[in-house]
């Protein structure tokens, strides 16, 4: 569908073989690391049975949304328009019981319907693995790029394996992160590999993809994430090494 409707605007799938590797964390920051270098930025979560954005963002009360026209009104936070599927459930601990058609339905109308206006970069948080949730959001979508998300030791599992070649399969241009990297010692200020080291590069070799680069283990990136506002809008070492996958990756789309 969007092609027409959106014809300039580049759509980022962040999406992993595994769950709980920082996708949610990536595809916010990604989206307030662009919207920090001028571009305007529309922020998809996803995930219908674990939205997260709502809490990473900070706006968890949002609950129903405006219509303008007969098109949904995402939630601007510091520029970037949000949408979650978290902003139509009751409650947060409200589990989401549809089939396979509901979902799809669901995503089809978020992908459809909503007024994103005129954006460069639409960020899609997608749910764990490559299940039917994220064959219906390419369909629908047909995005461009795909953001694979690594921890250095999930690389040995074929789940990480299958994500890329999805993507791939999909014609998306594909490229690595690899997150929860060194840890850097508040009392000795030495880097520790707590879960290894090199695992998104050795993956980006065995397919042939960009690496964009390693997101080290921080705490702050996951105060951040409980406080609700992404560790990218302040400086820290984190923060840097974050803007510059964000930079490597304009430069290579
Ligand atoms: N680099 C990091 N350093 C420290 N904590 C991190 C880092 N990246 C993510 N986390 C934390 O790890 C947890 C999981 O991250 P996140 O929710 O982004 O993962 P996910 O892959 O989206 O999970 P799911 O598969 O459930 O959607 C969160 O508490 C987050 O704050
Ligand atoms: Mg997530």
């Amino acid at each position: 569908m969007s092609k027409e409707v959106f014809p300039l605007m580049k759509k980022i799938l962040v999406m992993s073989g595994k769950g709980g590797v920082g996708k949610s964390t990536v595809a916010v920051n990604l989206a307030f690391a662009l919207a920090k270098k001028g571009y305007k930025v529309g922020l998809l979560d996803a995930d219908i049975h674990g939205p997260t954005v709502p809490k990473l963002v900070g706006i968890e009360e949002v609950k129903g949304l405006e219509v303008e026209g007969n098109k949904i009104k995402p939630i601007e936070v510091n520029g970037v328009k949000v949408i979650s599927i978290g902003f139509f459930l009751p409650s947060k601990d409200t589990p989401v019981v549809w089939r396979g058609p509901m979902k799809h339905k669901f995503l089809e109308q978020i992908s459809n319907d909503v007024n994103w206006g005129d954006i460069d970069f639409l960020v899609i948080d997608c749910p764990p693995g490559t299940g039917d949730e994220v064959i219906s959001l390419t369909q629908l979508l047909n995005p461009e790029i795909a953001v694979i998300v690594t921890t250095p030791q999930s690389v040995a599992l074929e789940d990480v394996r299958k994500a890329v070649n999805f993507a791939k399969k999909a014609n998306m241009k594909v490229f690595v992160v690899e997150n929860m990297s060194g840890f850097r010692c508040p009392h000795c200020g030495n880097v520790v590999y707590i879960f290894g080291k090199g695992g998104g590069e050795q993956l980006a070799k065995e397919f042939g993809i960009k690496f964009l680069g390693a997101v080290p283990l921080d705490e702050k990136v996951m105060e951040s994430g409980e406080k609700g506002s992404p560790f990218v809008k302040e400086e820290s070492e984190t923060s840097k090494a974050f803007m510059e996958i964000v930079d490597k990756l304009i430069k290579e789309i």
